[in-house]
């Protein structure tokens, strides 16, 4: 699904789909957009949040890292996730047929391209979240069932900043805290930009709060663009707190 919106007499286009989508991305994908060293995991303590239906608690798990994923929806039966995952992406690849211009299309040749990473990413998720259940923890940010500094890098793939209509300012600055919490080492963010491609507005606001807890927030350009425009990610370094 998508539509026009009309903002003060000029149409913006967006991306739509209803709710937050359980999707994911390959573990090649999230190194590339996130600026990660796939070498670099061994031995980290990782967390992917949300991890959805992606392939990166595994592949990280495989190069040597202490790997965890958390989403609201994990906890249900293998099948149960599967079948929602199979109709998200399904709404999802259809919500990209009306809103291809949002997209530069170098990363992926085309939609059939990009639909493949998607059925791969979610193979590779379903056989590790029957393989190692107990990696995969039901839970929503702004809270996470994790001492303080238990991860040496913190990533946060498409749901701050991409869901901006669905999450207000207040709960984006709760859910960095809490991601930064967790983490002794560094907290990535990736896109800062939301389903129309504009950038995160509260986005500075975030940076000033981080600052003031003692953080060194830095916007990192990445190798990586698919929405137009989101082409860096959010580097929180949680050392010095
Ligand atoms: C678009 S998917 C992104 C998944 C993965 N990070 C990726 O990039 O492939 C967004 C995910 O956020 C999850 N989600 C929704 N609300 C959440 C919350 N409050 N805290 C953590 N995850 C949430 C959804 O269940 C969904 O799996």
């Amino acid at each position: 699904m998508s539509c026009s919106t009309e903002t003060g007499g000029s149409a913006t286009t967006a991306y739509e789909i209803e709710g937050v989508a359980f999707l994911g991305r390959t573990f090649r994908e999230y190194c590339q957009l996130f600026g990660l060293e796939p070498a670099a995991l061994t031995d980290k303590r990782v967390l992917d949040c949300p991890g959805g239906a992606s392939g990166f608690r595994a592949g990280a798990a495989a190069r040597g890292a202490a790997a965890y994923a958390v989403d609201p929806v994990y906890g249900a039966p293998t099948e149960a996730v599967a079948s929602r995952a199979r109709r998200d992406l399904r709404r999802a690849m259809d919500a990209l047929n009306d809103v291809e211009e949002l997209y530069v299309w170098e990363t992926y040749d085309d939609a059939d391209e990009l639909e493949s990473h998607r059925w791969s990413a979610l193979g590779r998720f379903l056989a590790d979240y029957e393989a190692s259940p107990g990696r995969y923890l039901p839970a929503a940010l702004p809270r996470l069932p994790f001492p303080t500094d238990s991860f040496d890098l913190v990533c946060c793939s498409h749901l701050l900043c991409l869901y901006a209509d669905e999450f207000d300012h207040a709960f984006h600055a709760a859910a960095l805290r809490e991601l930064c919490r967790v983490a002794r080492g560094e907290v990535r963010v990736f896109p800062l930009v939301d389903f129309s491609t504009r950038r995160y507005e509260g986005l500075d606001d975030l940076l000033l709060a981080l600052e003031r807890h003692g953080h060194d927030p830095e916007i990192r350009p990445v190798d990586f663009e698919f929405q137009r425009g989101a082409d860096s990610c959010l580097v929180v370094d949680t050392h010095n707190r």
